[in-house]
């Protein structure tokens, strides 16, 4: 019997869009739990940021900052090559770029047919292939290694409707069914050994969403409120507070975890609002 199922020291995680505020909070996590942390990340500037905060909590952290696009293959094989030289394996991909942006979103005095294509087409574009692309990259080493787990982020709005975030729910709609299908093929191909999962994080307050939630003196805007309304906790989520179901799903305790997608949204998805 395994003692510590939840024992991930000396593992090899990826995680994508490491300098993210989500991303940056679990990375910094793992790396305090004696992984080595792979932050692959668009923005130079928010990576040596986030790095040296890292390596200021946790100074004998084993990290690897790499810049890199989770849209470009190229930039993502670079990655891997750079990772297999220095790690010598990987174990686990968090797929954490990801995001919305404004004209994929339906303003207050419009409709959906002043819906910018382009702005769909880029979100749609950075949420599923942005998870796909890295999937395909880092997978292969995962199954040489014979482990390996993927998380990638759903969100609510891919369960739950929320009015006027169009291009960002479809875009996480398809994450979340691109991680039932790849935790089925790779069940299949791996005998269980790489496992594909994601988190369905609720409201966190985020670089992309904050203006939309909160006014600038920091009270809630008229959405800001539906959504604490709606958010049976009554309150917004903190960051480290997807570190244990990621931690999880990372981990042994989730051998036989696969295909599924973990909320952790202080019960927004199971609320019907009444
Ligand atoms: N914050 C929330 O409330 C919330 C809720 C549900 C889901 N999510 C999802 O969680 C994930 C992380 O969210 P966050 O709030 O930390 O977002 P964030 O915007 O703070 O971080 C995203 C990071 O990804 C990086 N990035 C963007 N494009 C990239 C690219 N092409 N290649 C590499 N890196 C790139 C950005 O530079 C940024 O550092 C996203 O997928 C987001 O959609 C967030």
């Amino acid at each position: 019997m395994k003692s510590n199922l939840f024992d991930i020291g000396g593992r090899v995680y990826v995680v994508t869009g490491a300098a993210g505020v989500l991303g940056n909070s679990v990375a910094r996590y793992l790396a305090a739990q004696k992984a080595k942390v792979v932050w692959l990340e668009f923005d130079i500037q928010r990576l040596e940021t986030a790095l040296a905060q890292c390596k200021a909590e946790t100074p004998d952290a084993e990290v690897l900052g790499l810049q890199g696009n989770v849209l470009d293959r190229a930039s993502l094989e670079a990655a891997r090559d750079a990772v297999l030289k220095k790690y010598g394996r990987v174990d686990g991909l968090l797929n954490g770029a990801g995001g919305n942006m404004a004209g994929a979103t339906i303003a207050p005095d419009k409709s959906f047919f002043d819906l910018d294509m382009d702005a769909f087409r880029k979100v749609v574009d950075l949420n599923l292939n942005g998870t796909v692309l890295p999937s395909l990259v880092f997978a292969p080493e995962m199954m040489k290694g014979g482990r390996g787990a993927i998380v990638n982020y759903s969100s609510v709005s891919a369960f739950q409707v929320l009015t006027r975030v169009v291009g960002y729910s479809a875009s996480k709609g398809a994450v979340t069914n691109f991680t039932r299908w790849l935790a089925v093929d790779m069940a299949r191909n791996t005998g269980g050994k790489v496992r594909v999962n994601a988190v369905m994080p609720g409201f966190f307050i985020g670089e992309q969403n904050r203006r939309l939630l909160t006014n600038e003196d920091g009270s809630l805007t008229e959405r800001g409120q539906l959504v604490i309304q709606n958010t049976p906790f009554g309150r917004f989520g903190e960051a480290d507070e997807l570190h244990g179901a990621i931690h999880y799903l990372l981990s042994d305790a989730a051998s036989f975890v696969t295909g599924s997608v973990l909320e952790v949204d202080g019960g927004f998805c199971a609320f019907s609002g009444v």
